[in-house]
């Protein structure tokens, strides 16, 4: 990296007043390109030496050499370097093209694994708007963590269990029908439920109903138990249409149901620290310590609860997993329950507690409101999904009529473009939903970057020359500086993505690539028959490369062609 190497050459001319970090911290990027590429500001130094920072800019400027340097030089209090860009341009070039998909990794996760939680739909109910944010936030979150030298342990905490399967076995056995079912699982086992809540309000029995044959599932009736099963199977099978379809895996679905033997186990632990308090005949951990509501662990009725599960969900996963990390990808509304969670596992004196996370992000709306299932305004994500696979083959077919397998590229236009849509602002803001602005070619879209990727690698078809790590002798013109700049950015901001948990941080940098790319394309005949077209080639191909791999982070495919 050239800010390390001109740190540490600021470092030894200085005779090292400041530490090494110190100076990578100060060197910025100068306001205008026409001050360089990296300045140093001499302020701090000023303090120590006792000088005017404008003269040590002065004195040090003379002092530095370095061959990565073109020349480096004093405006007014900073130091400004030129970088020399034939010679950086060629070693960024060749690092990419010798690294291939593996630039950009880092190695300070080797050894350790992440357990992170994310999708975690509730079955028998439509995947939200929200589930699919915390499945597109998750996986990208994992392959980041992968990147940065992590195992990632992909967990999808299904909501298998509570009260709500009672009065969905009652709403079935009054008036379901197993061809309805089968025929469209989730459409009808809502409409059960709903249901079930219109009619329980003239009928407050069927409550009473429904809590009787949920206690008869929490001890295992058989009629209770086929049920639940079968609507679990049902769900899971439209939830893995999806999952397919995002391209999204897990390394485990083992939800909420899975917990209920592993209870007993919390509650005695808890009840071995005199952690539990009798509380209106339910048994709750006292957080006032905390200025927090109590966790709720026990229910009166000796129901066990969200929580509780949640307890024996960590402890199971760091038995299982010993993970270094635990990361649960989930909505806002959830911040409390997350806090008490974690909370309760420090005060149980379990050391690895300090290193959960809640990972919220924002709501997805639509024309600036909240979309909200019980109004019956659900979009099923299936349908949004097939809809902007025809919108994408639309336009494809418009671009480019003769594309061999439309249907796969139409494919992953539309996924990427809904992905890409969600992950391009930080997590926490709010999304807008629209199918139109998402599924463009121009602007900050997927297909925008897919597209650049594309047309990069239509190039390289053109010159239908072999490009490798010797082909660069590196470029010294100012239209693919920035472009190989760029470049030499994305191990960074890999870092930075996984620090702040952020993705948008990547999904920022490839469209800046794309659109400095574009610019090049645009300024220079890249295959003009001159001494430097395999240089601009191998420039070229390096920027398939680090566009498909920043995709690929996100959970986008990029294709080839399209
Ligand atoms: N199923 C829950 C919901 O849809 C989310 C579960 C999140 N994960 C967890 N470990 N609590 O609200």
């Amino acid at each position: 990296m050239t800010k390390a190497i001109y740190a540490q050459v600021i470092k030894e001319k200085t005779n090292g007043s400041l530490t090494m970090d110190a100076v990578i911290d100060l060197i910025e990027k100068p306001k205008f390109k026409e001050q360089g590429d990296l300045a140093f500001p001499c302020f701090a130094l000023a303090k120590t030496m006792r000088k005017a920072p404008q003269k040590i800019a002065q004195e040090l400027a003379v002092k530095i050499e370095h061959p990565l340097f073109e020349k480096v030089v004093a405006d007014g209090p900073y130091v400004n370097c030129f970088l020399d860009k034939q010679t950086v341009s060629k070693q960024i070039v060749d690092a990419v093209l010798t690294a291939g998909s593996a630039y950009g990794s880092r190695s300070f996760g080797e050894g350790c694994s992440i357990a992170i939680d994310f999708s975690s739909p509730n079955i028998a109910k439509p995947f939200s708007m929200g589930h699919l944010r915390s499945t597109v936030i998750g996986n990208s979150l994992a392959r980041i963590a992968e990147k940065c030298g992590y195992s990632a342990i992909r967990i999808n905490y299904l909501g298998d269990w509570g009260t709500q399967f009672g009065k969905l076995i009652v709403a079935y056995q009054l008036w379901g029908s197993e061809e309805k079912v089968k025929e469209a699982p989730i459409k009808e086992l809502l409409a059960l439920y709903v249901k079930f809540h219109k009619e329980a309000e003239k009928d407050p029995g069927l409550n009473e109903a429904g809590r009787l044959w949920f206690k008869k599932l929490e001890e295992g009736n058989e009629e209770a138990q086929e049920l639940w099963k079968w609507f679990r199977d049902e769900s899971l099978q439209e939830f893995s249409k999806i999952y397919e379809l995002l391209g999204v895996d897990f390394d485990s679905t083992a939800g909420e149901a899975f917990y209920n033997d592993k209870m007993e186990n919390v509650l005695d632990l808890l009840n071995d620290q005199n952690l539990l308090a009798p509380s209106q005949g339910a048994e709750v951990v006292d957080l006032t310590e905390y200025r927090m509501p109590p966790l709720l662990a026990k229910k009166s009725d000796g129901a066990t609860l969200y929580a509780t599960r949640d307890l024996a969900a960590a402890l199971y996963r760091q038995e299982q997993y010993r993970f270094s990390k635990a990361w649960y990808v989930v909505g806002y509304e959830q911040t409390l329950h997350f806090q008490q969670l974690f909370l309760v596992l420090q005060k149980m004196g379990f050391k690895w507690a300090q290193e959960m996370v809640h990972i919220p992000f924002g709501f997805v709306l639509k024309n600036g409101k909240k979309m909200s299932t019980r109004k019956g305004e659900v979009v099923l994500l299936e349908e949004v999904l097939a809809e902007a696979i025809r919108l994408a083959e639309k336009n494809i077919t418009k671009k480019n009529p003769s594309l061999a397998n439309k249907q796969e590229v139409a494919e992953n236009v539309a996924v990427g473009a809904v992905i890409f849509h969600d992950l391009k602002n930080d997590r926490q803001n709010n999304v807008e939903f629209s199918l139109e602005d998402m599924l463009k070619f121009e602007g900050t879209t997927g297909p925008y970057v897919q597209y650049t990727h594309a047309r990069a690698c239509s190039i390289l078809r053109k010159s239908a020359k072999e490009i490798g790590t010797e082909s660069s002798r590196g470029l010294a013109d100012e239209a693919s500086w920035p472009v190989a700049k760029l470049l030499m950015e994305f191990p960074v901001v890999i870092e930075k993505s996984f620090h702040e948990n952020e993705p948008s941080a990547i999904a920022k940098y490839v469209i800046e690539l794309a659109q400095e790319f574009n610019k090049y394309y645009a300024q220079v005949k890249i295959l003009a028959d001159d001494g430097e077209q395999e240089s601009r080639l191998a420039l070229v191909k390096a920027v398939t490369v680090v566009l498909a791999e920043g995709l690929r982070l996100l959970g986008i495919k990029a294709p080839d062609e399209m």
